[in-house]
């Protein structure tokens, strides 16, 4: 990147300046535990009971917005208010109240607040948390920087449906990556100056067909192995909040479940921030068939746990009528008061000076903020298919570039874009040319047909400039609409005649370069065997342009892994790597084992799975000789190499199977993971650890326990790994 103009260069020292002074002061307003639970006791003792429910309230910018409430202490937190004009007005209205307790601003701060990043689960595929942690904390920081507060994130959904469009959301199917990368993003968030909301406690991400909202059935055993951790990982980083989710989790709403939002949360996990509801949730529980009307809607949620209502207004309008009437008990009233007074005195807000209006969020991208962003999108992209060398693009080639996306920064910003707008970055064809321009590469496009190409008009012409090129890259895919919160698909295809069109640019005989964007695995059909390569961009943010060209044309050498497996078609979901064995394992000659009489049963590609330009090798396994007791930890040790002739960077896989237990095992579970970069030739001796205590697994009633016996190993660099050795615990 070309240096910033001097201006430039002054105004953002300015702001890192301010970042820096106003981390600094939130880090001094830090209270006693004891001082903040006497402030929080004595506002309660002069809370009337109008005021008190304030407090639980949350409500919207919007339409329903009316500063009124404000000022009348009867709203306690705030959603979308996402410039510091409107959040300093508010505030001041606020500290005008009675009592004048600051609202606490919320906003789903994910992936970036106006520089983009790649969502998390493009992030994940780095598989390195520290790039995931400086996300958030430049996320953060530009968030903080105009007076939001607290985030809605990170999703801790372990999510093993690719037809659920909140999958780009979270970490994938892995609950090790899931704990690794919620515990970054939290920690990231938090040195950026905002406080957190882990999300959605608990099982939403299982919805019965991968519908959003739906029911979801979770064996207890599963639950506590594969979805809880990644909460748990959360609490124990000190996630402020915790959000209940919208759905019933085996029959029971989670906004209506004490044994998740009281019990395993407060008692086993010693949790003692505030639950907020999602969007209307605790309202919902009427529509759930829990409660027949509002009131108890209320009363119910407030029971189970549910201390703040994020926009039904049923804690509102009913539960000051509830408490009078002895319905709900005072205490359990003031006991969520207290939870949301303490938190609110936790991170400093009767201290901290409120946003500054004269602020603006134009102030970003900064040089810095774009390196960090790029540096990210960099390692996020997964590089599935090359053959015969065709990426790196070699110079002086004739490129056409094909697909509407391809124009659409939008697009590559992704769902829930915050302030990012799509002309702080540059779309996929500018940053192509830009780069083909030194390379001496020239640059024709067609779009084809637009984004949900519903319309084949343009084919011809896509057709034409890919023969008078010497290599295409087609950029394909689900425009943003696609995916996210309900964008539940029922297929997993490229919209409308993308499909076609990939398949006529195949056709023409001419190497065809895909380059998708997209929040999920995409089925592309037997078209896939066709292509000369194929790059999985996500949604890569503000610099994913540049890191995108960076990639094609070499200057990166691609290092992304696939958080998720990749199905070959949507009738193999769910299709996941740390899958129970079967006793029919597949077997090619024999008809009655685990197959599918049309279909392959294995992924098009396997978790953990990703290209690289050179090729890394694995030999020299270490393991240790004698039987290992629970309180040990397990070294596995192996020689790495980079066998080509490019540097590069490798996330190196440890998986493990307890090959008998007193229940079934997955076949494979990742268990740690180090992502190390080799030059050329180098070779680096390498130990992954990984303490005997995480071997276990839980039993229906959530008891953990590790078993003694053998264990088999593989290191390698994704799900299929073969490098194996035995362990034995004893
Ligand atoms: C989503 C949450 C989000 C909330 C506020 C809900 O619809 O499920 O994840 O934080 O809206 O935007």
């Amino acid at each position: 990147m070309a240096a910033p103009p001097v201006s430039t260069r002054r105004s953002v020292r300015a702001v890192i300046a301010i970042v820096a002074a106003t981390l600094a002061a939130g880090a001094a307003l830090a209270l006693e535990p004891a001082e903040i639970d006497r402030r929080a006791d004595d506002l309660i003792a002069r809370m009337t009971l109008e005021e008190k429910v304030g407090q639980l309230t949350l409500v919207s910018q919007g339409p329903g917005y009316r500063p009124e409430m404000v000022l009348s202490g009867r709203v306690g937190a705030v959603i979308n208010f996402n410039n510091p004009q409107d959040i300093a007005a508010a505030q001041a209205a606020a500290r005008r109240s009675r009592l004048g307790i600051p609202l606490l601003f919320g906003l789903d701060v994910l992936h970036g607040f106006r520089t983009m990043f790649p969502l998390p689960l493009a992030e994940t595929a780095t598989f390195d948390p520290d790039l995931a942690r400086l996300a958030a904390t430049w996320a953060a920081r530009e968030a903080a920087y105009v007076g939001v507060q607290w985030t809605y994130a990170p999703m801790a959904d372990l999510s093993r449906d690719p037809r659920w469009g909140r999958m780009i959301e979270g970490f994938g199917e892995d609950p090790l990556l899931g704990r690794s990368f919620t515990s970054a993003r939290i920690a990231g968030f938090h040195a950026g100056g905002l406080a957190t909301s882990v999300k959605h406690f608990a099982g939403y991400s299982a919805g019965a067909g991968g519908r959003d909202y739906d029911e979801t059935e979770i064996p207890p055993a599963t639950l506590h192995d594969l979805y809880l951790p990644p909460f748990k990982a959360a609490v124990e980083a000190g996630t402020e909040t915790v959000m209940s989710a919208f759905n019933a989790l085996n029959g029971i709403p989670s906004t209506a479940n004490p044994a998740l939002l009281t019990g395993l949360l407060r008692d086993t996990w010693g949790f003692d921030g505030f639950v907020v509801s999602d969007w209307s949730a605790i309202s919902e529980l009427v529509a759930h068939g829990i409660a027949a009307d509002d009131a108890e809607a209320g009363r119910i949620a407030i029971q189970a746990g549910v201390d703040m209502d994020m926009m039904s207004g049923v804690y509102e309008r009913t539960l000051a009528d509830e408490v009078k009437a002895g319905r709900v008990p005072q205490a359990v009233l003031d006991r969520a008061v207290r939870r949301v007074l303490r938190t609110k005195l936790r991170v400093g807000l009767f201290e901290r000076s409120d946003a500054d209006p004269s602020r603006t969020d134009a102030v970003f991208p900064t040089p810095e903020s774009r390196q960090a962003a790029r540096a990210v999108a960099r390692e996020s992209m997964v590089l599935l298919r090359n053959e015969a060398g065709t990426l790196p693009l070699a110079a002086g080639r004739s490129i056409a570039v094909v697909g509407a996306l391809a124009t659409s920064p939008l697009d590559l910003i992704g769902p829930h874009g915050a302030r990012g707008h799509a002309q702080d970055g540059i779309d996929v064809l500018g940053a192509i040319k830009e780069r083909a321009a030194g390379a001496g590469a020239s640059v024709a496009f067609a779009p084809g047909c637009d984004g949900m190409c519903a319309d084949g008009s343009g084919f011809d012409a896509a057709i034409d400039a890919a023969g008078r090129a010497d290599l295409v890259v087609a950029v394909l895919g689900e425009p943003v609409d696609m995916t996210g919160e309900a964008a539940s698909r029922a297929y997993l295809t490229p919209p409308g005649r993308q499909r076609e069109l990939l398949e006529r640019l195949v056709a023409t005989g001419k190497p065809v370069v895909l380059v998708l964007i997209a929040g999920r695995p995409l089925e592309l059909g037997p078209v896939v065997d066709r292509l000369a390569a194929l790059l999985l961009a996500w949604y890569p943010g503000t610099e994913g342009g540049h890191a995108l060209a960076e990639i094609l044309f070499g200057d990166v050498n691609p290092s992304g892994k696939l958080p998720v497996s990749y199905p070959r078609t949507v009738g193999q979901v769910p299709l996941v790597y740390n899958r129970l064995p079967t006793g029919r394992p597949t077997r090619a000659d024999n008809r009655f084992t685990l197959r599918y009489f049309d279909e392959r049963v294995d992924p098009l590609y396997p978790f953990g799975f990703g290209l690289s330009y050179t090729r890394f090798a694995f030999s020299d396994l270490v393991l240790p000789r004698d039987g290992l007791s629970q309180g040990d930890t397990l070294q596995v040790t192996a020689t790495v190499r980079n066998a080509g002739d490019r540097a590069g960077r490798v996330a190196v896989q440890l998986y493990l199977r307890d090959l008998v237990a007193s229940r079934s095992r997955p076949v494979r579970e990742l268990k740690a993971f180090r992502k190390i970069a080799l030059e050329p030739g180098e070779r680096r001796s390498l130990t992954l650890e990984v303490p005997v205590a995480e071997l276990g697994f839980h039993g229906e009633d959530g008891s953990y326990r590790v078993e003694p016996g053998r264990f088999q190993v593989w290191l390698g660099e994704d799900s299929a790994a073969d490098l194996t050795g035995f362990v034995e615990v004893r």
